[in-house]
């Protein structure tokens, strides 16, 4: 205090914005898939969306390609560039989800070809320009759909680890057992030997497994919201999933349908919604009943290091109304 009761006040610093995280989304469009990227593609204060990179999962690549270009058109974000990449999985035959995504990949809305075409040049080639220019441990991958193209980049130039940032997963099963056999979860199971490859490189992964995206599931409540929003993207959005849950809610007997993909954007965006723990886990590429099966050490009995963050649980309330605020400001 001055002289005469004057108070001062200290000097107002400005508040830090929290530097947006330098994102690459690998990606097989894929219903789940597009609303991943209509979330990414509607968050850029926090998301710095290098690229799309997209791979042959849900439906071969071309038309995973076509979907992720469309997502884009419609988001209005046609400055983000798409690369395609592997056409098919590293060992494995390939294998497709028409079952569950539709033959064109996107059910529930019209596709057609998108205006923009792809980006030159192929998915791996820029994984592996853009990860070796990268400062130190910089970039975020999300990867969402079979782990091939970065499985391939690592391959071709180990030193790329450097820089990623981390890696964050749509895929793998413990607790929830599998939605392709038993044990296996879609994205391991069509191409386990290149989620072998990644683990193994050492970069910072998180798993977002079924164990926790069959915990948030859509409502009719939920959707009401979306379709309410009454724009375009939620018009969009609101068909794709109705459409899309629908098989996993008669297969499973759930109460809704899981969004997968979409959460892995929301751990980046709102990671606080979610929980897990760093442990062990370990990939089987084997021929037989086992094959795509991720083992999470859970309780630590094989005294192995931890290799992964493996997420368990997440707040689906919380999930519902990010994904609605954010795709409200889409057109
Ligand atoms: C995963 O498999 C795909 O069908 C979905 O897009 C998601 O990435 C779920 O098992
Ligand atoms: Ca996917």
């Amino acid at each position: 205090m001055l002289p005469g009761g004057v108070v001062t006040l200290a000097p107002r610093l400005p508040v830090q914005a929290a530097q947006p995280i330098d994102l690459i989304i690998d990606t097989d469009p894929g219903a789940d898939d597009v609303v991943a990227l209509f979330l990414a593609m509607a968050s850029p204060a926090e998301l710095n969306l290098r690229a799309i990179t997209t791979v042959a999962g849900n439906v071969p690549l071309g038309k995973t390609s076509r979907n992720a270009r469309l997502v884009r058109e419609w988001a209005h974000r046609e400055e983000v560039p798409v690369y395609a990449g592997a056409s098919r999985p590293l060992v494995r035959t390939p294998l497709y989800a028409a079952n569950v995504h539709g033959e064109e990949g996107l059910p529930g809305v019209p596709v057609y070809e998108p205006g923009e075409p792809l980006a030159e040049g192929t998915a791996v080639q820029y994984l592996v320009e853009t990860l070796k220019a990268a400062a130190p441990h910089s970039i975020t991958l999300a990867l969402l759909g079979p782990q091939t193209n970065l499985a391939l980049a690592l391959g071709q130039a180990p030193s790329i680890v450097q820089g990623i940032k981390q890696v964050v997963v749509m895929g793998g099963a413990h607790f929830n057992g599998g939605n392709v056999s038993p044990v296996a979860e879609f994205n391991l199971f069509a191409d386990p030997q290149a989620a072998k490859v990644v683990l193994a490189s050492g970069v910072k992964l998180t798993y977002l497994p079924l164990d926790v995206t069959h915990k948030i599931l859509t409502s009719e409540a939920r959707l009401a919201r979306i379709r309410q929003l009454g724009n375009q993207a939620g018009s969009r959005v609101y068909d794709i999933i109705r459409c899309y849950a629908q098989h996993d809610i008669d297969h499973y007997g759930l109460p809704g349908g899981p969004v997968h993909d979409a959460t892995v954007i929301a751990y980046l965006l709102k990671p606080h919604l979610f929980k897990g723990r760093d442990l062990y886990m370990a990939i089987d590429a084997r021929d037989g009943v086992g094959f795509g099966q991720t083992l999470a050490d859970y309780y630590g009995s094989l005294k192995q290091p931890a290799n992964v963050h493996w997420v368990t649980d997440g707040d689906a309330e919380g999930f519902f109304d990010l994904l609605t605020e954010r795709l409200a400001r889409l057109p």
